[in-house]
């Protein structure tokens, strides 16, 4: 706990260590099963900045979504405590905690969880003195390893269990059956989940997204080699690494890569961890797109009914409402 206006608790962060999972990801030359460690504070303040990038759609969208919607999502759901899983800066979070504060109904609780202590004590704080009526309980923790103890905490009523923005997506096939099955373990009857997804389109439309004109996408890519730096000890140069994303329909997923611009060793002290060629890769995250099918499919896979799948005019994203009935 901490003297901030925000209650913040400590949650798992998971059994391997950060060096441990890095120097994997390094090893194979492919980062995508992390995507956790973007988010140091200057990670998550480039996302911020992703999402003001007139190229990428996706908040904007969903935040539209949420505006028409946060009041049918409510009477459907007539919960008063939202858990928000990965919650960033909760900027779209409001839209619902005003729709429910506006409801006459009691008190509202917001418990939001993130790996990114910077991210949730600042969103958490600006939250809670925002709006008086909210009661505030944040936990830094990795949502692999900490789900179970977050649902099984006493809750204030039927929860709606928000997962935005897309994150989904950034987990392999694998992890996000494993994810959504754990999920569904954790909720009680009478609780619903509200998932973010980015649906499928026009590839010139997604591509752009990951690679805005101002580079900040780019710079979000670099700074996991900082994050590795100050994990491994090694001596990454981020300038002489090229930000590269491409849209793979068959998988139906964005790629980020990094691409060495010169034939390099990547060191730690008098050991050569890793070489790469002129032109040689890492992986650094994927970002998988649905259609209205798939996420029914996932989620139906992992025991969830969907009650609603609310998208924009343009079919650019969607937010899933799904029961556990
Ligand atoms: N929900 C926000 C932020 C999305 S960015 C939005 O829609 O804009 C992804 C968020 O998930 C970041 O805040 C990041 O810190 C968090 N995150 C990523 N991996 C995580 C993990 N394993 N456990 C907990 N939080 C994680
Ligand atoms: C958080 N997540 C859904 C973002 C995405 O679009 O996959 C992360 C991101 N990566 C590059 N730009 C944004």
């Amino acid at each position: 706990m901490s003297g901030d206006a925000v209650r913040v608790g400590v949650l798992r962060r998971g059994t391997a260590s950060p060096s441990e999972e890095l120097r994997a990801g390094l090893v194979a030359k492919d980062f995508s099963p992390w995507p956790k460690y973007f988010y140091d504070e200057r990670g998550s303040a480039l996302f911020e900045e992703i999402t003001r990038q007139p190229e990428y759609y996706q908040t904007r969208t969903e935040l539209s979504i949420l505006r028409e919607r946060a009041g049918d999502i409510l009477r459907r759901t007539g919960s008063r405590e939202l858990v928000e899983l990965g919650s960033g800066s909760a900027s779209k979070t409001r839209v619902l905690i005003e729709a429910m504060l506006s409801h006459d109904g009691g008190p509202v609780r917001y418990v939001p969880l993130d790996v990114s202590e910077s991210a949730l004590r600042a969103s958490g704080t600006r939250l809670s003195k925002e709006y008086p009526g909210l009661e505030v309980r944040g936990y830094v923790g990795d949502f692999h390893a900490s789900l179970g103890d977050l649902l099984a905490r006493p809750a204030s009523g039927e929860r709606l269990i928000l997962f935005l923005g897309g994150t989904v997506g950034n987990f392999t096939p694998e992890r996000r059956r494993v994810f959504l099955s754990k999920l569904r373990a954790g909720m009680e009857a009478g609780d619903h989940l509200l998932l973010g997804v980015d649906l499928v389109k026009d590839l010139d439309v997604i591509e752009a997204a990951y690679d805005d004109a101002a580079g900040v996408t780019a710079r979000f890519n670099r700074n996991l080699l900082h994050v590795v730096n100050r994990h491994l000890g090694t001596d990454l140069d981020p300038h002489r690494f090229e930000h590269r994303a491409f849209y793979d329909a068959e998988e139906s997923r964005v790629e980020m890569w990094l691409d060495a611009r010169m034939e390099q060793g990547v060191w730690v002290g008098e050991e050569e961890l890793v070489h790469f060629e002129a032109g040689e890769g890492m992986r650094t995250e994927i970002s998988a797109k649905f259609s209205p099918h798939s996420v029914e499919e996932v989620l139906r896979e992992a025991g969830l009914s969907l009650v609603e799948l609310y998208t924009d005019g343009r079919g650019y994203f969607a937010l899933a409402l799904a029961g556990v009935g």
